[in-house]
């Protein structure tokens, strides 16, 4: 499989960090440091920053992506985005299915799922997130798991559709705690997911599709995560809040 077929992208995921200022002084550090990244770098930020990391980002090679989108077109929906609202401020990505929204906002591979095809019907890609909690993988059933939010969060995505789709492999217990998947547990993974991604769809569109280990990816552990064949790119946390980190980490994927 050759790997330098894929798409290799590094994501921030600024979670409920920076304001639209804040925002705006950290794009304007990262951009001169990524400027010359041979990958693609999306910065997902909090819908009030959007519009403003829209345009300080206009004219560079970093792009903008959402933490979330509503599946509605528009409707009674109280503090939701629909992706129309996305769209017309040039938002390109959009996280979906993040472990937190699982956790906290009762997110389901169902409403995962609904999201995903709004978001492609619009026109924006999604960063789908998968990953099973510690005591998954305690009990040994992680593949049981990740194969079920492949399947479920994918349902009736077609393969034409699959091209704009990122799956991020997250496992839950390493997001935020300082605890990485080994190189070897995060390749272990991303290679059963393009199995998945194989049986489901074929092996063309598996061998093509972009998949990134998320999960207290920083400058120390990029290289050797994003050395591993089936680790394509990173969906970073804490450390896309350090415009030297988060370079660091896209120089570790430019290679
Ligand atoms: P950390 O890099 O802070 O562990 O977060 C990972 C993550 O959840 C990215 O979506």
């Amino acid at each position: 499989m050759d790997k330098s077929k894929r798409k290799a992208i590094i994501a921030g995921n600024w979670k409920m960090n920076k304001t639209p200022s804040q925002a705006k002084e950290l794009l304007e550090a990262i951009k001169p440091l990524v400027a010359d990244a041979d990958c693609e770098v999306i910065a997902c930020v909090p819908y009030v920053d959007l519009a403003v990391a829209v345009e300080a980002t206009q004219g560079s090679n970093v792009k903008i992506g959402a933490e979330n989108v509503h599946w509605a077109e528009s409707g009674a929906f109280t503090g939701e985005i629909s992706t129309g609202m996305l769209k017309e401020i040039g938002v390109e990505y959009v996280v979906l299915g993040h472990s937190e929204r699982r956790q906290y906002f009762g997110e389901t591979d169902e409403t995962v799922n609904k999201r995903t095809k709004a978001a492609l019907a619009a026109g924006l890609k999604p960063i789908v997130c998968v990953g099973e909690l510690l005591w998954e993988r305690e009990c040994d059933i992680t593949e049981e798991v990740i194969a079920r939010q492949i399947k479920l969060d994918l349902w009736d995505v077609t393969e034409e559709e699959l091209k704009n789709v990122v799956i991020a492999y997250e496992p839950v217990w390493a997001i935020g705690t300082g605890k990485t998947a080994t190189a070897d547990q995060a390749e272990e993974v991303c290679a059963f997911i393009r199995a998945q991604i194989a049986k489901l769809y074929n092996q063309e569109a598996a061998d093509a599709v972009t998949i990134q280990y998320g999960g207290s990816m920083n400058d120390g552990n990029a290289d050797e995560l994003l050395g591993k064949v089936n680790v394509d790119g990173g969906l970073i946390g804490g450390a896309s809040l350090v415009a030297e980190k988060f370079a660091a980490i896209v120089k570790a994927a430019s290679k």
